[in-house]
């Protein structure tokens, strides 16, 4: 079956890390696989063209393809445009016209970064966990919201809102992916002191013990996660939390293992006709303006996103494997961009011959 990928480079080092990216993805066509790729724009060089972050013919190819691979959108050419067509609103369209509910984001340390990490060698090395945020509801959508005016003084206001099939949705998508790795859930919320957290507790409980009894199911209260996470990581695998707690415990996570350019993510919805998931796949990290245009950029987050599409989008997880055994490779012999050198002070390979470095590895 003809795999379809929408690929948005974007703004900045977007395109510089999606190059690499194409060059992976040249190396699995030539041994036999069939990615049929489109390229459009997203972001800032959007605007430039059409007047818009996201112009609605690329939005509607986003739905058809069986995947999206971006790069980053933005850059200070665009910070004082209107916030209705700043680069980042592309972005939001399409996370929510498509309903991207999930959002996974893997803190997985390679064991030539052990020493990088600011933790203690033992507590990061043959570190993978997953953790799982909830990414098109909670307190950044709910209402009311908004500054008022009360008494002689202003008052902001958000509002945490979870509705029942929301919290499910999520909560499914935590144990499939546990099924997928050890069998193993962890729900964090804070069910102490919020009602929307009593209910997610209550729903992925229910899910568990009707659904999944196979998976074992904890729960922890958030801060306390946050505690065990740096404490002792490896205690995890999946973990499952709504969309604040998800932002805050994933890029703490996430610094577990190292660099900002080696930060995979995957955004997934429902699935479509052809039973793949609604699906978006992209770096963590943003358009780094500061770089761009210099051959620094780490192309590792990028091609690591794209592995994550084989793996969730295209069930080619030995091929995800060989991809993530090659980036290994190449990292133990010690190439390194500049965003992974520490102290030691040896010299930087350029986002090219990081690629070309992986792709030769694939081979070997
Ligand atoms: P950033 O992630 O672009 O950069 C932060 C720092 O990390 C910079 O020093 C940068 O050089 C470095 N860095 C990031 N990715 C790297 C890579 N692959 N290799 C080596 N070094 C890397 O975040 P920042 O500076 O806050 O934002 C820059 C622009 O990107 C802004 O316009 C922001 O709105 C946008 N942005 C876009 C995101 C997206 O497209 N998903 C996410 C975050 C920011
Ligand atoms: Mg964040």
């Amino acid at each position: 079956m003809t795999k379809t990928l929408l690929i948005l480079p974007g703004d900045g080092i977007g395109p510089e890390v999606m190059a690499e990216v194409r060059k992976v993805i040249d190396w699995f066509n030539a041994r036999g696989q069939d990615f049929e790729v489109s390229e459009d724009l997203v972001g800032g060089c959007a605007y430039d063209k059409h007047g818009t972050p996201l112009h609605d013919d690329t939005m509607a190819r986003a739905q058809e393809v069986d995947a999206v691979l971006l790069g980053a959108v933005g850059g200070p050419k665009y910070d004082a445009l209107d916030f209705s067509v700043k680069p980042e609103r592309g972005l939001l369209r399409l996370r929510k016209e498509m309903d991207l509910y999930a959002n996974l984001r893997p803190a997985q340390c390679f064991d030539a970064l052990a020493d990088f990490s600011s933790l203690k060698k033992d507590v990061v090395a043959g570190l993978d966990i997953m953790i799982i945020r909830e990414l098109t509801s909670g307190v950044y959508f709910g209402e009311p919201r908004g500054i008022i005016n009360e008494g002689n003084e202003r008052v902001g206001i958000n509002t945490q809102r979870y509705t029942e099939s929301e919290i499910e949705r999520v909560a499914r998508s935590g144990f499939e992916m546990a099924r997928k790795r050890s069998n193993k859930l962890c729900s964090m919320e804070k069910a102490n002191v919020m009602e929307s957290g009593v209910l997610w507790r209550e729903v992925v409980q229910k899910i568990g013990d009707t659904a999944y009894p196979d998976v074992e199911l904890s729960h922890m209260y958030a801060d306390a996660g946050a505690m065990q996470l740096t404490r002792w990581p490896k205690q995890f695998d999946v973990i499952v939390t709504d969309n604040l707690f998800g932002d805050l415990l994933s890029d703490l996570a996430a610094m577990l293992t190292g660099s900002l350019g080696m930060l995979p993510s995957a955004s997934l919805g429902a699935p479509m006709a052809n039973g793949r998931p609604k699906a978006l796949y992209e770096p963590v990290h943003g358009s780094a303006p500061d770089i761009a245009g210099q051959g620094k950029a780490n192309p590792i987050a990028c091609i690591l996103s794209f592995a994550m599409a084989l793996r969730y989008s295209f069930d080619m997880g030995a091929e995800a494997d060989r991809l993530e055994a090659a980036i290994n490779t190449v990292l133990a012999q010690g190439l390194r961009t500049a965003d992974l050198i520490g102290e030691e002070g040896r010299a930087p390979v350029s986002t090219s011959e990081m690629g070309d470095a992986i792709v030769a590895a694939l081979d070997a």
